[in-house]
């Protein structure tokens, strides 16, 4: 493994995470489709109002928010975002105030939602499309009144939070040398493309060579033209390579992104992500969330039952933490009979 950037140790964090994360394998699932070695890495048990991807990008997010005398963090999402619930979850740890532009009208307290109530934030409800102009609205009318808010971007992606994945696929690659297992493959939920640019900038710097897939869980050519997307992306990755005073830079070829999986649309169930929790639930009592794991897998499982792979390969499935999603989803998971 090449050495992790001395600036990345130095810039400012806030311990949130439970790390490293396992890497557990699948080994009946495995045996079942009869293609690759399956592994799991657990961001799901990040910790933090339960785990997930967010973890890592709010320690970097939470501490530069600190370090700027921030009293409150404003955040948006949908209602069902785990972003928003961690991001409720890591403010009250720090002592900031929470607040949440939530697209969409109100909707019952279930799930994440209900979670993002319990953690104490302030929920505000908007339109999807006008949810950056309310934060932005917010946040004036905040400093208006001597507060100091601090604005973390839907998803967090921006190039701070992105560092927490290129810490991520540096942990990953110590494991595997560590275990002395090699990655052929790493497929994981895309949406706001934080996690991806962090992956992908930390595989180029820690000496990752395996071939890394994005599943898109919600981008549409007619809400994010695929082409501004991965520019985002890139400029996000090279952003966090600035800050890490690397001279790494990469291009748009650089991300592999699959947008065939996204089914109705974001947030709808359909028989790929139901099918796809039964069977990892009933084969290896692992849960995986209906909105972004779930598709995520499933997509990797159809590649496999495809034939889309070489013999002897080994696939990591990097479980970003979504489960907390599943009881808003009961009807369309189990019909509401139970
Ligand atoms: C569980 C889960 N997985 C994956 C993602 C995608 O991460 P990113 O927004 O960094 O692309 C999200 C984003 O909200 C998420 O909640």
């Amino acid at each position: 493994m090449n050495q992790l950037p001395h600036t990345l140790t130095t810039l400012p964090r806030l311990s949130l995470a439970k790390l490293p994360t396992p890497i557990d394998k699948l080994a009946k699932l495995s045996q079942q489709l009869g293609g690759p070695r399956l592994l799991v890495k657990r961001d799901d048990l990040t910790g933090l109002a339960t785990g997930g991807n967010k973890t890592r990008k709010l320690e970097f997010l939470i501490a530069d928010a600190l370090q700027k005398n921030a009293d409150a963090v404003i955040t948006a999402g949908g209602p069902q975002s785990n972003h928003c619930r961690q991001t409720a979850a890591a403010a009250a740890i720090a002592g900031l105030d929470c607040h949440l532009v939530l697209g969409g009208p109100p909707q019952p307290p279930i799930g994440n939602l209900l979670l993002d109530q319990l953690l104490g934030a302030t929920i505000h409800w908007t339109p999807k499309p006008q949810r950056n102009a309310r934060m932005s609205e917010l946040a004036a009318a905040m400093e208006a009144d001597a507060r100091r808010p601090y604005v973390i971007p839907v998803g967090g992606s921006n190039s701070i939070g992105a560092l927490g994945y290129v810490a991520a696929m540096f942990e990953l690659v110590g494991q595997l040398e560590e275990q002395g297992r090699g990655v052929d493959r790493i497929f994981f939920a895309t949406s706001s493309g934080g996690t991806q640019a962090g992956l992908v900038l930390g595989a180029r710097l820690a000496g990752f060579t395996g071939r890394i897939t994005a599943i898109s869980i919600d981008q549409t050519p007619d809400d994010h033209s695929e082409e501004k997307f991965l520019a985002d992306v890139c400029r996000v990755a090279n952003g966090a390579a600035e800050l890490l005073d690397s001279d790494q830079q990469l291009t748009v070829s650089d991300f592999e992104t699959n947008y065939n999986y996204l089914g109705a649309g974001y947030g709808v169930v359909g028989d790929l992500e139901r099918d796809t929790i039964q069977l990892l639930a009933r084969t290896e009592g692992l849960l995986v969330g209906p909105v972004y794991t779930a598709r995520a897998f499933g997509a990797m499982l159809d590649q496999i039952r495809h034939g889309q792979f070489h013999p002897g390969e080994t696939w990591l499935f990097w479980h970003t933490g979504d489960e907390t999603a599943l009881h808003a989803y009961a009807d369309d998971l189990v019909g509401g009979t139970g």
